[in-house]
């Protein structure tokens, strides 16, 4: 029995999803314990290109199990949608193959309302003076507030009508005076929320359950585990560029949170590291490269965002920013993505140190404000020039792309335990065996 931990170790979009189709392999169950359809996981499979959001990216693999943990909040539609569009696809999603939590929480309509009225300029008669964070406009923030003043609705409310009524009826008190109030929108009707209860339970009932019972007997029986993180260790909560982060623990400490295992469970926590970096939406980034080079990333890389469709800022490698990550999650091992994006954009760099007033530090400061002091110090690489989508060992490596990652594993201090040379599953180096 093993379990294994994939989470992101910068802003997210490392390659999660095509890493965890790739450890499918040797799993029995999958399991999402944070965020929700910010995510945006891309798994391509052969010809076929597949863009997750909620449901685990393990599913395309027959005979696995797939849970959505109570720690994730779960928008009913976009469910809904992305399991047709699965099933549309020949995956087959069932009861037996596919559980989400009964104490997950529920995106309503006016969580997303929230979102977007917080983002956009306020009516000229209101005072200005807000923070734009650039979110993803799903309603996550909002839906984990709710959660944390205990006014959420759970998916195991949306199959109790009275209960769901009653809860609906206090959320919507305070959403709909600032909704009329403060951003001029219209108020949300009870009736129209029990209406999409009645819709969402129709189809979803089935698939609502005890997640963490399923994840427990799993486990009892010596089952494989994997954990799939979404977002990244910068985007966290508590740990990240705090306040433009998101909503959720992205950590490998939220599994326990967010679906129940106990701090015992995770054999292996693989922090996956693009091998540059992006960020999308606001929010310090010490590393970012602006004009021909940042330009030049984004297009080989295609650094357009999976959920929005938004141009990814790019920038060199921080490795102070994965060796936070290395820290706050217990990282045994990385995961480097999009190596063969590197090929031709010589010299390469990495950030070894930032300096802060005159001193040498080696993680992230936990303050935007100190963050913006800080002045990366760089180490450079010769690059590589190369086709080595074909890699399958180290040994198949240019040197140029050999030093470099000698180089990130050295600075990022963790050992490297696979390296993508491809968005598709077999363009890969496997240098550990997970399961
Ligand atoms: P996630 O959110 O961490 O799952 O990452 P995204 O799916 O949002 O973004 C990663 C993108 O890079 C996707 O389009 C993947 O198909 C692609 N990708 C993943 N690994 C590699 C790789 O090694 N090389 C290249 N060229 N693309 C990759
Ligand atoms: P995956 O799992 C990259 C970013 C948003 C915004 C901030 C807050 O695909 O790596 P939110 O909608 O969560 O309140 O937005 O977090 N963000 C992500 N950036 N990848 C993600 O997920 C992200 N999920 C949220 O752009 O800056
Ligand atoms: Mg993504």
């Amino acid at each position: 029995m093993t379990s294994v931990a994939v989470v992101g170790s910068q802003w997210g979009d490392e390659g999660k999803g095509k890493v965890v189709d790739l450890l499918t392999e040797g799993a029995d169950l999958v399991v999402r314990f944070q965020g929700g359809n910010n995510a945006g996981h891309t798994l391509v499979v052969g010809s076929e290109t597949y863009a997750l959001h909620l449901v685990p990216s393990g599913i395309l693999h027959q005979g696995k199990r797939a849970l959505v943990g109570n720690g994730v909040v779960v928008d009913p539609d976009v469910l809904i949608e992305e399991m047709d569009a699965l099933a549309a696809r020949g995956v087959a999603i069932t009861p037996e193959n596919f559980t989400v939590s009964s104490s997950a929480h529920v995106i309503m309509p006016y969580h997303r309302l929230l979102d977007s009225a917080r983002e956009s300029p306020l009516p000229s008669s209101s005072p200005g003076g807000r923070l734009v964070i650039g979110t993803t406009g799903r309603g996550i923030g909002p839906c984990y507030e709710d959660k944390a003043s205990r006014q959420g609705l759970r998916m195991g409310d949306l199959l109790l009508p009275d209960r769901f009524r009653e809860r609906a009826r206090t959320a919507i008190m305070e959403k709909n005076a600032l909704f009329t109030g403060l951003y001029g929108l219209p108020e949300t009707r009870l009736s129209d929320l029990e209406a999409l209860r009645e819709r969402w339970a129709a189809r979803l009932a089935p698939f609502i359950g005890d997640a963490r019972k399923i994840l427990w007997d799993a486990l009892e029986e010596g089952r494989n585990v994997l954990f799939e993180g979404a977002q990244g260790s910068q985007l966290d909560i508590d740990h990240g560029t705090y306040p433009y982060v998101t909503s959720s623990t992205t950590l490998s400490g939220g599994i326990c949170g967010g679906s129940g295992a106990s701090p015992g469970t995770l054999d292996r926590v693989l922090g996956l590291v693009k091998a540059y970096t992006t960020r999308v939406g606001e929010g310090p980034f010490p590393t970012e490269v602006f004009g021909t080079h940042g330009d030049r990333l984004r297009e080989a890389g295609r650094e357009y965002g999976t959920t929005t469709g938004r141009p990814r800022r790019c920038g060199h490698l921080d490795a102070v920013a994965v060796r936070t990550a290395v820290a706050l999650s217990g990282i045994t091992s990385l995961a480097v993505t999009k190596l063969d994006v590197l090929r031709g954009l010589g010299p390469l760099k990495i950030a070894e140190s930032y300096l802060l007033d005159g001193q040498t530090i080696r993680h992230m400061p936990p303050d935007i404000h100190d963050l913006a002091l800080c002045e990366p110090v760089y180490r450079e690489y010769g690059g590589f020039e190369e086709d080595i989508s074909g890699a399958r060992s180290l040994a198949d490596l240019p040197s140029g792309a050999r030093k470099y990652l000698d180089g990130l594993e050295d600075l990022c201090g963790a050992p490297l335990g696979l390296v993508s040379v491809g968005p598709e599953r077999g363009e890969t180096v496997l240098l550990e065996k997970f399961f």
